[in-house]
């Protein structure tokens, strides 16, 4: 090929590939921006003292929130034990702007009663919520979280497959950040440090 059409097709190609990577990008940004946008939303749970509890209940704080079960055998309490250890890093007044949510994806099981129990076991401003199957399906479904009962004959000895992550929110109820199962509590009380401060 000529030098003119070499030229030509380097500068197509130069094109095609910016338009790629530009379009690639848009669409990536796009798509991160919105799914963060999409974490979180209207819900009607009650919590392990009867109280009914929406969206709205966590508002004018900053809401830690994990989907999980009280029958889980390790990841659950591992993930409410970090959580519990992180505030206990945090000086009180700092504890006093974050309230700790764990909610519930087997209400079959957690009745009320059940969570007042568990709740023990745990930090004390924990909010522990169930609600009907329905309600709980809202919730989960508003924070994106992923649950399903794992094939079992028994209908009372069952584990749960869920999504094990912990949900920062802010005091107006949008989301902040996020921190997977394998975070420290050093490293959660860090972020919370961090990202409310003083
Ligand atoms: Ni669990």
């Amino acid at each position: 090929m000529s030098t003119r059409t070499f030229v030509i097709v380097v500068t197509l190609l130069s094109a095609l590939l910016a338009g790629t990577v530009v379009g690639g990008y848009l669409i990536w940004s796009r798509t991160d921006q919105g799914g963060v946008a999409m974490i979180g939303g209207p819900f009607t749970l009650v919590d392990q003292t009867g109280r009914t509890v929406t969206q709205d209940t966590l508002k004018g704080k900053w809401s830690l929130i994990y989907f999980g079960y009280t029958y889980c055998p390790d990841v659950c309490p591992t993930s409410l034990s970090t959580m519990t250890l992180a505030l206990e890093a945090l000086p009180p007044e700092m504890v006093e702007k974050i309230t700790p949510v764990f909610i519930s994806v087997d209400p079959e099981r957690d009745t009320v009663e059940q969570l007042a129990l568990y709740h023990e076991s745990f930090h004390p401003s924990f909010l522990m919520l169930t609600g009907t199957p329905e309600q709980v399906r809202e919730a989960a479904r508003a924070y994106r979280v992923y649950y399903r009962k794992a094939e079992n004959d028994s209908a009372t000895e069952y584990l749960m497959d869920h999504s094990s992550i912990t949900y920062l929110m802010d005091p107006k109820g949008n989301y902040v950040t996020h921190f997977g199962h394998d975070v420290t509590a050093e490293g959660m009380a860090e972020t919370l440090k961090k990202t409310i401060g003083g």
